[in-house]
This record gives structure tokens, sequence and C-alpha cells, in this order.
């Protein structure tokens, strides 16, 4: 078990992801943590739901950990990181915010501080996260490496270029959306011949668990994993067909353009 205390300033979606990811797989003990929001009694119920312990302000956060993770929204990131900068600098300090790279987190943190830019997605919550961590990073090499390996208890843990950290984030950290849109369609039509709602959505969501990780144990092609479906004559090879008459994989990939226009 890791045994550094982590502090976590911005305790909303993605940060109660990440720790309680690390809390499920007993990466961490609750009384390792220490968390702060903009709303003390909201954290404070949050922590709770958690075990960790709930703070009044950033700097207590700050005094009580090594490792200080800050997860606020990115148009945040430079008014709460102003007035705790220097007690910041003796930290090894993580950001999550989208778009926060290591050039402009160095901007807005002491000269010296310890930091890391890195993007997480939401299964982290179940160990099954995607995490992309920045190469360009001020982290020792030991402190890496150690952070590298707790997260890589809840996560593929991929080290990008900062030029590629962008895409990174968009095929990992915007496609559960459309997955689950993706879910939610087939899980209809389940419905639509008969089955229960509840019982098309699991049977759906282990079709996608499992096909990820037969990719990931086989790395066959995506092309070859489909092929070895599709009977000659067979029903699977109708569905390819009327899949690609809707152009099922042109609107994959305008999502991901899409989303990376905005970026
Ligand atoms: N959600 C995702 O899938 C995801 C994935 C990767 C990265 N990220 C990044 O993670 C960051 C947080 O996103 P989120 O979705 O977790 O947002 P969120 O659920 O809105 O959480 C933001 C948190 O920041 C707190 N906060 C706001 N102002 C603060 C201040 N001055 N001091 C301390 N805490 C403050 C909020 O407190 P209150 O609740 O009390 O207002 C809340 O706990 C963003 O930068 C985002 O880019 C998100």
């Amino acid at each position: 078990m890791n045994c550094w205390k982590i502090g976590v300033i911005g305790f909303g979606n993605i940060a109660q992801a990440l720790i309680g990811g690390l809390l499920k797989v007993q990466a961490i003990k609750p009384e390792q943590v220490h968390v702060c929001a903009a709303h003390y009694d909201k954290v404070c119920v949050s922590a709770k739901k958690y075990g960790v312990y709930a703070c009044q302000s950033a700097e207590e956060v700050i005094n009580k950990s090594d490792v200080v993770i800050l997860a606020v929204k990115p148009y945040q990131m430079e008014k709460v990181c102003a007035p705790i900068q220097n007690l910041l600098k003796d930290k090894i300090v993580i950001t999550v915010a989208s778009k926060w790279n290591f050039d402009k987190f160095d901007a807005a943190l002491a000269p010296g501080t310890h930091h890391l830019s890195m993007i997480p997605n939401t299964p982290v919550a179940v160990a099954q996260g995607i995490v992309i961590m920045e190469e360009k990073n001020s982290l020792t090499e030991e402190e890496f490496s150690m952070w590298k390996e707790l997260l890589g208890k809840i996560a593929l843990v991929e080290v990008v270029d900062s030029d590629h950290m962008s895409i990174a984030d968009t095929i990992s950290g915007c496609t559960p959306a459309f997955t689950a849109m993706y879910l939610e369609a087939l899980g209809d039509a389940g419905v639509k011949h008969g089955l229960t709602r509840p019982m098309a959505y699991r049977l759906v969501a282990q079709m996608l668990k499992g096909t990820g990780a037969l990719y990931l144990e086989q790395e066959k092609h995506p092309g070859a994993m489909k092929d070895a479906v599709c009977s000659p004559g067979g029903t699977t090879i109708r569905g390819v067909e009327a899949l690609e008459q809707n152009g099922f994989r042109a609107a994959a990939m305008s999502a991901i353009n899409a989303a990376m226009s905005k970026k």
C-alpha cells in the first residue's frame, strides 16, 4: 500500500472517481486523504461517503499532504493556485484540469515546484480507467514512477508528449459519453425486440468490456476482430453493412473531430 498523504483541492466528479477507485482497490486508506471544495457543507457530505477527511481550506489540505491534486475547473485554476503557490512548493502537485499542460501549470506555480499534468477518465472509479500523463513534468524520477505505479492500480497509464495530450484526452475522456450513447442505443434495440431494459444494458455493457479486454490481451487488428464474428452470408455481416450504410465509422471520427475543434 502506498503511504503518501494525498490532498485534493476540488472534490467533484473526477476527484471522487480517482480517490474512490484507489480506495476500492485498497491502494490507499481513507485516513491518508484530505479534501476540500468551494462549499464546506457539501464537501463534508462527499468526504463522508469515502471516509476521507474534509478540510475547511486549501491551506489545511496542503499542510496535511505530500501529494496535492488540483481538481477544480480549468477556468478556476489560476485563482485557486495564486494564494497557495508558496505552500505547494515543497509538495508533489498534480493537476487533472483539461488544457492545463506542463508549461501553463509551470507559469501558475512557484519556480521549482514538482508538478505533473494528467487526465484521468471516469472509469478510474471502478479501477478500469485511463490516465494520460504528460511526459514533460518536474517530478523526480522516483516520484514519477511511484505516482505512475499507484495510478496503474486503477487505470491503463499512458505517458504522452505535450503535443498529443489533447487528442489522447479526447479519445479517452470524451468517449465514455459517446460509448454510453452506444450502450443506450443497443439497449433500446434490445428492448424493442423484447428484452427487459436492465438485462439489455447489462448484456451490452459486458460486451463492451469484453471486447476491450480481448483487444488489450490479444492486440489483434480491430478489423480482424470484426471478421472473426462475421460468418459468410450470416447475420452479423448484415448488421455491419447497415452500420456502414448509416455512416457509423464516419460518425465516430466526426465526433472526435468535433470535440478536438473546441480545444
Ligand atoms: N469529469 C471528468 O470526466 C474529467 C475528466 C478529466 C479531467 N477533468 C478535469 O477535472 C477538473 C474538475 O472537473 P469535475 O468534472 O470533477 O468538476 P466538478 O464536479 O464541478 O468539481 C469541481 C470541484 O471544484 C471545487 N471548487 C470550485 N472552486 C473551488 C475553490 N475556489 N477552491 C476549492 N475547490 C473549489 C468544487 O466545489 P463545490 O462543489 O463546493 O462548488 C468541486 O468540488 C476540471 O478541470 C476538468 O477539466 C474532468
